[in-house]
Order: C-alpha cells, then sequence, then structure tokens
C-alpha cells in the first residue's frame, strides 16, 4: 500500500493508519470477495447486519464527503474575511489534502474518468455532452487544490492572500456543487440505466477493490473520520447550528 497516500488521507500520524486498517475489518459494505466468502457468517451478536452499498450509492456517498469538506472551505472563506486568525492554515491543508487523495485521485480519477464517463460519451444526446464540462471542471479542480496545499503550507495565511484565497475558496465551492449535483441526478442514473444489473453488481465489488487497493481498507470510514475531526476543530460539527432562524412576518 502506498503509505504517503494513506498519512495523506488521515491527514495525522501513522496512528490514523491504524485506523484505517481497523475501519477495514467493521465495514458495513458488502460486495468484495472477502465479504462474498464470510456471508453466510452473519452478523456478530451486538453487532448491525451487513447494508449492501450499490456501484452509484458508493458515488453519491462519496460526494457526502466532498458536500462536507465543501461546507468547510465555504465557512473558511467567511471566517477568512471576519478574522483571518480563526482559520488555521492546517486544517484547511487537512482538507485540501482528503478532498485531493479521496476526492480528486480515487473518487474522479479511478471511477468516473474509468467506469463513468467513457461508457455516458459514448451514448447520444444531453448527458454525453455534459462530459466534456464534467472533465474540465476535474481539471481546474485539481489546480485550485494544488493552490489551497500550497498556500495552507505555511503556518499562516500572508495578509495579501486572504482574499484572493476566500475567493478561490467559494468558486470552489460554487463549481463543485453544481458538478455533484448534475453527478447525482443526471450521470448516475443514465450510467446506471446503461450499465444494467449484472455490471453494476460487478462494479460495485470492482470499487470496493479499487478502494482497498489505494486506502488498505475502508476508505469511505477513514474519510468519514477525517471529516469528522477536521469539522470538530473549527466547531462546525453541530448541525443544529446550521438550522435556519424563523421567519419574522
Ligand atoms: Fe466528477
Ligand atoms: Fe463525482
Amino acid at each position: 500500500m502506498d503509505e504517503k497516500r494513506r498519512q495523506l488521507l488521515a491527514g495525522i500520524s501513522l496512528a490514523g493508519a491504524g485506523v484505517l486498517l481497523n475501519a477495514c475489518t467493521t465495514s458495513n459494505r458488502t460486495g468484495s470477495a472477502t465479504n462474498d466468502e464470510n456471508k453466510n457468517d452473519g452478523p456478530a451478536p451486538g453487532e448491525a447486519a451487513p447494508v449492501e452499498v450499490t456501484a452509484a450509492e458508493d458515488l453519491m456517498r462519496e460526494h457526502g464527503i466532498l458536500r462536507r469538506a465543501l461546507l468547510v472551505y465555504q465557512e473558511s472563506a467567511v471566517r477568512l474575511r471576519q478574522d483571518p486568525a480563526s482559520v488555521p492554515p492546517d486544517v484547511l491543508e487537512k482538507t485540501a489534502n482528503l478532498f485531493r487523495v479521496f476526492g480528486e485521485d480515487y473518487h474522479e480519477r479511478k471511477l468516473e474518468e474509468v467506469y463513468i464517463f467513457p461508457v455516458l460519451k459514448k451514448s447520444t444526446g444531453a448527458v454525453a455532452s455534459y462530459v466534456d464540462i464534467l472533465l474540465s471542471q476535474h481539471a481546474r479542480g485539481r489546480e485550485i487544490t494544488d493552490y489551497f496545499l500550497s498556500i495552507t503550507s505555511a503556518d499562516s495565511i500572508p495578509s495579501n492572500s486572504v482574499e484572493p484565497l476566500a475567493k478561490a475558496l467559494e468558486s470552489f465551492v460554487r463549481m463543485y456543487e453544481h458538478h455533484a449535483a448534475i453527478e447525482d441526478t443526471i450521470i448516475f442514473p443514465a450510467w446506471k440505466a446503461a450499465a444494467g444489473e449484472a455490471e453494476l453488481d460487478q462494479l460495485a465489488a470492482k470499487f470496493e477493490e479499487i478502494e482497498t487497493e489505494l486506502f488498505g481498507g475502508d476508505g469511505f470510514e477513514t474519510a468519514l473520520k477525517r471529516m469528522e475531526e477536521i469539522e470538530t476543530s473549527l466547531g462546525l460539527s453541530n448541525l443544529d447550528m446550521f438550522t435556519a432562524p424563523a421567519i419574522i412576518r
């Protein structure tokens, strides 16, 4: 396994890798060879029964992790303008690292660009026309993530970089929210219809195989844990704080 990759995703020391490997043993996904081999074992006493995750659902819940990173970016842009010192560069760096490893290198490069977009590019109609735009957005996203990683590697963000960084965070969020929304509602359903049931089952297992190969275990669970840590460190982990105020008439 690529140790560097694992550490980047973990965003912490090697202790994180242990968590990752541990997460693998408690994964609730099915469809892998390992799980198939154990499918008659059933859950241990006190454990929840495994829940099947389809290939399309897998992609969509990965978007869930990436959307949580976008929420961190969005909040960071607001805070940077109010009080730049309230946004620790290392927290933004961890978020950008997670987006790079889990979003750009895995979700986009290993899954969408290999298994989803080529199928739809061959189709006729409006869906095929989205593919080139989505690919160019992947490329633009990687450029912006490079910028986030370089600017957050310092101990503090230079004052003349605060506004450009806030703007870049906002434009990244805007682009990727639209990107993921089109994939969830147009691209993945079209791919699902084109692929057929049997192929989707095979791909669910394939996706898990790729994830295990890249992350040494359940990358989703590890990424989720990392996102929760990032949110906690920024004081964003209380969902209720985002409940909209009542309308005053
Ligand atoms: Fe994408
Ligand atoms: Fe995606």
